[in-house]
């Protein structure tokens, strides 16, 4: 046994204070200093001190608080139950512990079953409803009081004001109000682009959502609810067991997630720890561990509670998806369009299982507000499909000089052309159009790219050799490298089989769709799904080359900005001899069926469903994709579904399909043959 030393109490007494001052920007401020892995790492260190050394422990230590301070703006609630927390282990060696614990405590290790599911990320809310009805609605607050927030939760769409089917006279439902993955992106980007205030991860959009003394703001933001959890209820009502209950909750028309499984055995819990550690980024909201529950109320009320966490149940947390690291330099790029894009480069960090050298800044609009700078410490966040990025400067501990502000750049670091905002644009970009190298390689490695004309074996690296030693300039140059066969097998590491690999391959590029055509002409802000709506409502370039901004906006997914862009790209003389020199080269098409309405899309009333991970799109871009093909992208796999798209890790859903005889494609055929899908499914319906 060690000394209970000074040094040791002044350690102590440090990582209270640290941790109070953490805590306070987490639940008062909702602005979150570290990433909570770190917070957890410190919490543990003290709870560990103060299980060593039981006279540290002080009644206001930090470990034996749950939550947070009462908001003063709103008004406080007493819960008729308290709201406990949740215990955390990081492996399963941890889990098992707990589990002999369990055993331990309950006398046997045999016919415990136990619940496991998604730890949600979001912040505990408490329903309380009286005869069925929503009468009251509370944050946790410290765990006895919270705040009343009953007008901004009648706001969120999931949550019912009245209960179906046979209810108690009183309930207090416990549950976490979230935000999606795609409402979480989908809010930032809007605040991105009307230069406002971004939030740094789906909770805290969800807890800034939700404190919100003005109900409509929050009815605007897009929150969800699932239920896990139970305080009060009046006698009779009780099932046995926690899997029992969420039956019940679903009968009474409450959200309830469903990924949750009960398991006879705890081993079982640990696979599916694991197997939802692999599909995280499947969820369409964020997770940061597993709960694993003792499923039986009367188990969980021998087991009992101290002071802050239950004994029944315990959190088994994930990998963050937010981690500190520090900025090396900051690199701009330059994208095919011209968009100039701070890039922070990265010591070398290990984000949610990836390691990650580079994060986006989005814009030196955002750069300035988050005042990054090289050398500052970051905290660094790669979510689902989302590229990483740096989300706020972690404020150094003492008076540390650092670097200088990073500068905008008034010449393009590439050709070192002008750079210019346009009027009401937040991103900067070069002027200089196609002249500039870096738009020209980057225009040049979309054109060829897979998903547009599909040129096999013309990789990034082989475009940018190609630039280099001046054999292309523009896409036509790529249809007469035959000409250069010569020149071309004297590269070193090329050699003549490479080299009539290559040109083979760009002879059979020219029977393309128009769809793949438009997309790789690289028109701003025309992706896939806008290229293929292009092709489906004009069926030939000719009718496209001849719209007006009045037709171009009765397309599908054609915003006025988008038929601006579509107008501009063809008004410009350099990009009609483009398409001229294209089509002369042999670049050919078949004609597209043309169609009027949604309901003529190819896809149009189709249920498909996505599942694991794509390489060469991100999921939002193959939902744009199916979309704008007239697809319903939806989240669970039934008869109805017309197919399910699965890419790398596919899990139940795949499986789900396969057992209902729903039709699977792999990646391959979705991105390589999307028409011929069509095909099949529209001979099944
Ligand atoms: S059970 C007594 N189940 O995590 C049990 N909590 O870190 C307490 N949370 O306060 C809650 N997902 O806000 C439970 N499936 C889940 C959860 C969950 C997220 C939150 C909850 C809790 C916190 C503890």
């Amino acid at each position: 046994m060690f000394e209970l030393t000074d040094q040791i109490k002044s350690e102590a007494a440090e990582l209270r204070k640290v941790l109070d001052a953490h805590n306070h920007s987490y639940y008062k401020l909702n602005n979150p200093t570290i990433p909570d892995a770190e917070y957890d790492d410190l919490f543990r260190q003290l709870q560990s001190l103060e299980s060593q050394f039981p006279e540290l422990l002080t009644p206001d230590s930090p470990t034996q608080r749950v939550g947070g301070p009462v908001l003063e703006a709103f008004s406080k609630v007493e819960h008729l139950q308290p709201m406990l927390s949740l215990g955390n282990v990081f492996s399963d060696e941890e889990a098992e512990a707990f589990e002999s614990r369990v055993c331990q405590r309950l006398g046997r290790s045999e016919g415990i079953a136990y619940f496991a599911e998604p730890k949600l990320d979001g912040l505990a809310i408490s329903l309380l409803y009286r005869e069925g009805k929503l009468e009251r609605a509370a944050t946790r607050g410290d765990g006895r009081v919270g705040e009343d927030v009953t007008v901004q939760i009648r706001t969120i769409k999931d949550i019912p004001y009245t209960l179906r089917g046979r209810v108690p006279p009183l309930v207090e439902v416990r549950g976490e109000v979230f935000m999606s993955l795609d409402a979480f992106e989908a809010m930032n980007q809007k605040a991105r682009a009307a230069n406002e205030k971004v939030f740094a991860n789906p909770r805290n959009a969800a807890a800034g959502s939700l404190r919100q003394l003005d109900p409509k703001v929050t009815a605007q933001r897009k929150l969800s609810m699932y239920c896990h959890g139970i305080g009060e209820i009046s006698e009779g009502f009780l099932p046995e067991g926690y899997g029992a209950l969420l039956t019940v909750f679903k009968a009474w028309g409450l959200p309830v997630c469903p990924e949750g499984k009960c398991f006879d055995r705890f081993s079982e819990c640990l696979v599916y720890c694991q197997t939802l550690l692999e599909r995280r980024h499947e969820l369409e909201y964020e997770i940061d561990g597993i709960v694993y529950k003792v499923d039986r109320f009367a188990d969980q009320g021998i087991l009992g509670a101290v002071s802050r966490a239950p004994r029944w149940a315990i959190a088994h947390k994930f990998p963050p998806v937010e981690v500190t690291t520090s900025v090396q330099g900051i690199d701009v790029q330059v994208g095919r369009t011209g968009a100039l894009t701070p890039v922070a480069r990265l010591e070398p960090v290990n984000v949610a299982g990836v390691v990650v050298t580079n994060a986006t800044l989005h814009n030196f609009q955002e750069l300035e507000a988050k005042d990054v700078r090289i050398g500052d410490r970051v905290v660094v966040r790669r979510a689902g499909d989302v590229i990483p990025e740096v989300v706020r400067v972690v404020p150094a501990e003492k008076s540390t000089e650092r670097a200088a502000v990073f500068q905008e750049p008034d010449i393009c670091p590439v050709c070192g052309g002008r750079v210019v905002r346009a009027p009401g644009e937040v991103v900067l970009r070069c002027e200089g159009q196609l002249r500039c190298p870096a738009q020209r390689k980057e225009g040049l490695k979309h054109f060829s790219a897979r998903r547009a004309m599909n040129i096999e074996g013309l990789g990034d690296k082989l475009v940018e050799m190609l630039i280099e030693r001046g054999f292309i300039k523009s896409p036509v140059d790529l249809f007469t490298l035959h000409d250069r066969r010569s020149e071309l097998i004297k590269i070193k590491g090329l050699g003549a089989k490479s080299v009539d690999k290559l040109l083979d391959a760009i002879e059979r590029s020219k029977q393309t769709t128009l769809a793949r055509f438009l997309f790789a002409l690289g028109i701003r802000e025309v992706g896939e799904a806008t290229a293929a709506n292009l092709a489906v409502f004009f069926g030939d370039l000719d009718g496209l080359k001849a719209a007006d901004h009045q037709t171009l906006i009765t397309v599908p997914d054609v915003g006025p900005i988008v038929a601006v862009h579509i107008r501009n790209w063809l008004a410009d003389e350099k990009n009609q001899a483009l398409l001229d020199a294209l089509q002369a080269q042999g670049v050919v098409w078949p004609v597209v069926e043309k169609t009027d309405t949604k309901e003529d899309l190819p896809l149009a009333g189709m249920a498909i469903v996505l599942t694991g991970s794509l390489s060469s799109m991100t999921r939002d871009e193959a939902k744009a994709l199916l979309m704008g093909l007239g697809a319903r992208v939806t989240g669970s796999v039934s008869k109805r579904t017309a197919c399910v798209i699965a890419g790398e890790k596919a899990g139940s859903k795949r499986a789900n399909a396969e057992a209902l005889g729903v039709a699977v494609y792999d990646e391959s055929a979705f991105t390589g043959g999307i028409s011929a899908i069509i095909e099949q499914l529209k001979h099944k319906s």
